[in-house]
């Protein structure tokens, strides 16, 4: 038997263009518009609406926190014009999960950009960040009696290389150049968010907040020995998974580490370009692994074995995102309980975790992918909006509640 801490933060996430719907003024919903996506957004899954009911499933699952983000381009739709509603409504989310007994995480950078913001140039220039950290320092200011956790911006390498490295989300990209330009950017902005955010607290004569990134980070795996696999193992580990966390820790600006976790990454590079050695992987399906809807390999040993790597940071860690798409909830199941597991053993060896996260609450847009990945503890149709709460969902609530596994 498996205990958990009792104070141990247990919940869901979402994102607010994956489930709110008709947010017509960011750089997503533009693109939509073009048909240069698979599926538009359209009305998500209402939750801009919605989001009371669906807390009132999450308070029945016995979360007692929940992940969202704040759409900026909803609270600031023209530059510098700041929509009262918007700001309102968010206060309405937030006071609603807390009369839950839910604690809000908030991220303030979920993928999407005002489309005023993009067509100045988004990320990739330098000077445009302090757009965000207003931003930021405007929410914050707002929310800040309320929330303790704050998540500035999520999975800043996979924004950076998807939009500008891989030409899948917008702007749609190709550019070696223009990629490490915006990840150097969005670690700039998180550390000025940071100290903007801290100083806050600090003139509130409020307790101090917890700010943190949420890092997407893969198990990166050698398929067959070979010197080339063993260059891009040692590359990407410690580009994709630790670079930019170290470099926020060397400036002291993370107060937690969030984790997101999704499985493995199994390397096998054919020839010596960068980019085989950056992004190739096994193609053959050696060493077969279960996977999700969309082929990924499911492996929730690479979660242990990274808390693990992560023990020497000396500093608490959230599973900001855990999750699985699949048709078959059995299976979804099986991945939670697996993943969990994986987590307690590494904190019985002193990693100190302090949340499970899974993402997601509910089914919701997956970006390029669009409606057909399912995510979500509870089913969304999509047609009538109806929630339908899954056999995982109600597994899960278990432990929640008991705190046991
Ligand atoms: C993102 C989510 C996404 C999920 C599943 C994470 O990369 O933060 O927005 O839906 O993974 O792909």
């Amino acid at each position: 038997m498996i205990n958990f801490p009792h104070d141990f933060l247990c919940g869901a996430a979402t994102s607010a263009h994956q489930v709110e719907g008709d947010n017509i003024h960011n750089d997503w919903w533009a693109a939509e518009q073009k048909g240069v996506l698979k599926e538009a957004s359209g009305c998500a899954c209402r939750h801009y609406e919605l989001y009371s009911q669906d807390f009132a499933i999450a308070q029945e699952l016995s979360h007692n926190c929940h992940r969202f983000s704040i759409e900026w381009s909803r609270v600031e739709p023209k530059e510098g014009i700041f929509d009262t509603a918007a700001i309102e409504h968010y206060r309405k989310v937030i006071k609603d999960l807390r009369s839950r007994g839910i604690e809000p995480i908030v991220t303030l950078f979920h993928f999407t950009n005002p489309a005023w913001f993009a067509q100045k140039g988004g990320w990739v220039k330098f000077k445009l960040k302090k757009y965000f950290l207003r931003f930021v320092e405007k929410i914050v200011k707002e929310y800040a009696h309320e929330v303790k956790f704050w998540i500035t911006i999520n999975e800043p390498l996979v924004y950076s290389s998807h939009s500008y490295l891989l030409g899948a989300w917008p702007p749609k990209k190709c550019s070696l150049f223009q990629t490490a330009k915006v990840t150097l950017n969005l670690a700039q902005a998180h550390i000025k968010a940071y100290h903007i955010i801290h100083k806050i607290y600090q003139d509130g004569s409020l307790a101090k907040p917890y700010v943190s990134i949420a890092a997407n980070l893969q198990a990166f795996e050698i398929c067959q020995k070979s010197v080339k696999n063993r260059v891009a193992f040692y590359l990407r580990h410690k580009l994709y998974n630790l670079y930019f966390i170290e470099q926020l820790l060397h400036k002291r600006t993370l107060d937690y580490i969030g984790i997101n976790y999704y499985g493995r990454n199994l390397v096998h590079v054919e020839d010596w370009s960068l980019r085989s050695l950056l992004l190739a992987t096994c193609k053959y399906n050696h060493h077969p692994l279960r996977k999700n809807s969309l082929g990924w390999d499911i492996y929730p040993e690479g979660l242990y074995k990274l808390l693990l790597s992560f023990k020497k940071y000396h500093l608490p860690i959230m599973i900001t995102e855990n999750g699985i798409c699949t048709h078959d909830d059995d299976l979804r199941w099986d991945y939670i309980r697996e993943h969990l597991l994986q987590m307690h053993k590494a904190m019985q060896e002193e990693v100190k975790v302090i949340g499970y996260i899974y993402w997601s609450l509910i089914d919701n847009f997956e970006w390029d992918k669009g409606f057909t990945p399912r995510f979500g503890l509870v089913d969304v149709d999509y047609r009538s909006q109806k929630r339908i709460i899954r056999q995982s969902a109600r597994k899960l609530a278990e432990v929640f509640k008991t705190k046991i596994i």
